[in-house]
């Protein structure tokens, strides 16, 4: 170049620090010399390149899932399909762990095998957001809990979950997510109740499945779990849950194969607890007969976090990975292998279905790359979903929405409601601004109901009281057009509930509210369902689980209309915990709270057991056969319109098609929650009738829409132990349609073959 002056056309190429370089300069020599320079670059570089492409051919994304693990497997030593087994620990798990530090700081990571190409599998919870977001100094928004998402009883509302938080996952340099809780309600004081998906397995296994389908399509691993019974938290790795084979797999274990058949995830959790003598990490049964042979399920299970019990014994049964240290994985299996105690095949497979699942669910193919989320867009999708999910329970001579014009004053009344809401405690816990809280704190979110109130409409006159002396709440009840009362129910992973009570006086408090003033909405902030001695004192009530990091807003938007309530129960609201099927939770004997990172003995046994007689009637199954009365019903919830339904023609056939008409026959636009229900013949020893299919439809006032739902085979089977097989009878099957399960205006009866 003379002078720096570029001549002829110049591609300009920024190589490093070398800026402007015209290659396609009239000097020859110096065209020459550059054209040198950038073939000793790339010479440099392409080995590196190549690696990851040409010498390693599982790297051919046109292969199998299974062809690419087996390529991978055949050039495995012996140490490295070990490592694949276990984790390398968990921060703030008591023992000692000299990798950890190689750990992205979540709760458990699996080394790397980089002469492969094998990256780390980084994991973190993530029910309802990503976990331990402050002590990594990163951000995490809150969704509504996964109790709630289950309310909006929409799949593509729990894609929308799921996707968000793949997505932070893989933002904070995660690929693999712990969340897909998908326990069934057989106990509503579970603490839980909130990180799953309710009490029917048609409902929870549709939800979690499609949550977990678009979280493993951001190229993470997904995980449904507990696998399974895990219905309680008192005693969870001390307890022998006691059930029959028919009952599980018409309640429990349904959840899971709906929800896996779904979304294929690429992991499967099982529990602390034992099912029938054996845990359920060392479960053949529940491991291999169900899941592997009759599901088919091709990925792998790992064990909750200290709930592996044994290596030779849990290795046959069909665990695969232990978590979050080698106790049983590590030194162990390898002697065990030596020693010819676990054949090689077996441990192929374990690796297989590891290296299987991280193909399949994108981790090889698409590195993760730490990158800043777009908090706005989430923070509104959020809200969105917690408006969906928000039901409507009570609303007295049309209290709600508030309306503008002869409501000029409200009360906002409530322990932190000039702050903050109220959200899920234990692994779940998501982090809000500020420093992490210490295990199985109560968590406010920094998004307030005064705030939001106030918000909603500037000319009202909003004013708060906290209600820690209920006379002063009541006395500003008395001067105003309408109180709002904010009263929670905290609950966490590790414990359950001592009752259904909303604890603090909260009840008292609503009395006193009330009485001064009838014009009072309760609104919950609750993991599960609650009993309300209050219920005929209030004017209108509304259920706002733990509404996530936009909950308070997403309350307003409710309350003044702007959205129009269309959630509904995904679980009985029982009256009293009399009426439940265990009246009193079975306490371990020494009193619960789990053993965490100690080293169990090998095989230990469990100390006490559960019966759960009460068998598939779980939730509103159980009520209806036992003709017990409840508070508010299974898929329950009223709107801002109303709907009638007609025309109900079921037609028969191996698959029957379920038609009818809804029309919205109020003055505003809504969305109802269509639900179908069917009763199996007499003989079927069933109760009164289950969940066969529901439709969410949005109708404009006046609209009327014709729903046609098939209803699969599965729905009228029941489960034949005897043949372990699922089976449907011949004779008279009844569907009913309506907007609850205690609200069924079409019925007709067929016969089926
Ligand atoms: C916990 C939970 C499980 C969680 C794991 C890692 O004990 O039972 O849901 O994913 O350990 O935190």
């Amino acid at each position: 170049m003379d002078g720096g002056k570029l001549k002829g056309s110049t591609v300009v190429t920024h190589v490093g620090h070398w800026r402007n370089i015209s290659v396609l300069s009239h000097r020859w020599w110096s065209s020459a010399a550059m054209l040198g320079v950038l073939t000793i670059i790339f010479a440099m570089a392409a080995p590196a390149i190549a690696q990851s492409s040409e010498q390693h051919p599982w790297m051919n994304k046109s292969l199998s899932s299974d062809e690419r693990a087996d390529m991978v497997l055949k050039e495995m030593t012996l140490a490295e399909k070990i490592g694949l087994l276990h984790g390398e620990g968990m921060p703030g798990w008591s023992r000692v762990m000299p990798k950890l530090y190689l750990g992205n700081g979540g709760a458990g990571f699996v080394l790397a095998v980089p002469r492969l190409g094998i990256p780390q599998i980084e994991m973190s919870d993530a029910a309802y957001g990503v976990r331990m977001s402050a002590q990594n100094g990163r951000y995490s928004t809150a969704l509504p809990a996964n109790i709630a998402a289950a309310a909006s009883w929409d799949p593509e509302a729990a894609c929308d979950y799921g996707a968000l938080i793949g997505g932070e996952l893989r933002a904070q340099g995660y690929n693999m997510s712990l969340g897909g809780g998908v326990n069934l309600t057989r106990e509503p004081r579970n603490g839980r109740t909130f990180e799953y998906q309710g009490e029917d397995p048609l409902l929870a296994g549709t939800l979690a499945g499609n949550r977990i389908k678009c979280e493993q399509a951001q190229h993470v691993i997904g995980d449904i779990k507990h696998y399974a019974m895990n219905d309680q938290e008192d005693g969870r790795d001390e307890v022998d849950v006691i059930i029959s084979r028919r009952a599980m797999r018409e309640s429990d274990l349904l959840a899971f194969q709906i929800g896996i058949g779904i979304a294929n995830p690429g992991a499967v959790m099982c529990s602390y607890n034992a099912v029938n003598g054996d845990y359920a990490c060392q479960n053949k049964y529940t491991l291999t007969d169900v899941l592997k042979k009759d599901w088919q399920f091709k990925g792998f299970v790992l064990s909750d976090w200290g709930g592996t019990h044994s290596t030779v014994k849990a290795s046959a049964a069909g665990l695969d990975m232990e978590q979050p240290l080698d106790d049983f994985f590590g030194q162990k299996l390898k002697q065990a292998v030596e020693a010819g105690k676990v054949s090689m095949a077996e441990l192929d497979d374990h690796a297989h279905r590891i290296l299987r699942s991280e193909f399949e669910d994108g981790l090889v193919d698409y590195p993760t790359q730490k990158s800043v989320i777009d908090v706005e867009a989430n923070l509104a999708i959020a809200r969105r979903i917690a408006g969906q999910s928000i039901v409507l329970l009570k609303n007295k001579d049309g209290i709600l929405p508030l309306d503008r014009k002869t409501v000029r004053s409200i009360a906002v009344i409530g322990p932190h409601a000039d702050t903050g809401m109220i959200s899920g405690g234990g692994s779940a816990q998501v982090d809000p601004p500020g420093p992490a809280s210490p295990w199985q704190a109560h968590v406010w979110f920094p998004t307030s109901p005064l705030k939001a109130v106030s918000a909603a409409d500037p000319a009202i006159k909003v004013q708060f009281d906290s209600g820690a002396d209920p006379s002063s709440a009541a006395a500003l009840a008395r001067q105003v057009d309408v109180a709002i009362v904010f009263a929670y129910q905290w609950m966490s992973e590790g414990k359950d509930l001592p009752n259904l009570s909303l604890p603090e006086n909260q009840d008292a408090l609503i009395e006193q509210v009330a009485a001064a003033n009838p014009r009072t909405i309760v609104v919950l902030e609750t993991g599960t369902a609650v009993t309300m001695p209050w219920i005929d004192k209030v004017s209108g009530v509304l259920e706002a689980w733990y509404a996530g990091s936009k909950g308070a807003d997403a309350v307003a938007d409710v309350l003044s209309g702007d959205v129009n309530p269309s959630a509904k129960l995904p679980l009985t609201f029982p009256r009293s915990e009399a009426d439940l099927p265990h009246p009193d939770l079975v306490k371990p004997p020494g009193g619960g709270g789990d053993a965490g990172a100690v080293v169990k003995p090998e095989d230990a046994k469990p100390t006490f057991s559960v019966h759960y007689d009460e068998g598939l009637k779980v939730g509103y199954k159980w009520y209806d056969a036992e003709n017990k009365p409840v508070l508010f019903p299974f898929g329950y919830g009223l709107s801002y319109t109303t709907y009638q339904y007609s025309d109900l023609k079921v037609e028969p056939g191996k698959e029957p098609t379920v038609r009818f008409v809804v029309k919205n026959t109020g003055s505003r636009a809504g969305a109802e929650i269509a639900e179908v229900y069917v009763a199996l013949p007499a003989d079927a020893g069933e109760p009164p009738k289950r969940l066969a299919g529901w439709s969410k439809v949005h109708l404009n006032p006046g609209e009327s829409r014709e729903i046609s739902l098939p209803v699969n085979a599965r729905e009228l089977s029941i489960y034949d132990e005897g043949a372990d097989a699922w089976k449907q009878l011949p004779g008279r099957y009844t569907f009913m349609v309506g907007g609850s399960s205690k609200d069924l205006p079409l019925q007709q009866a067929i016969n089926l073959p």
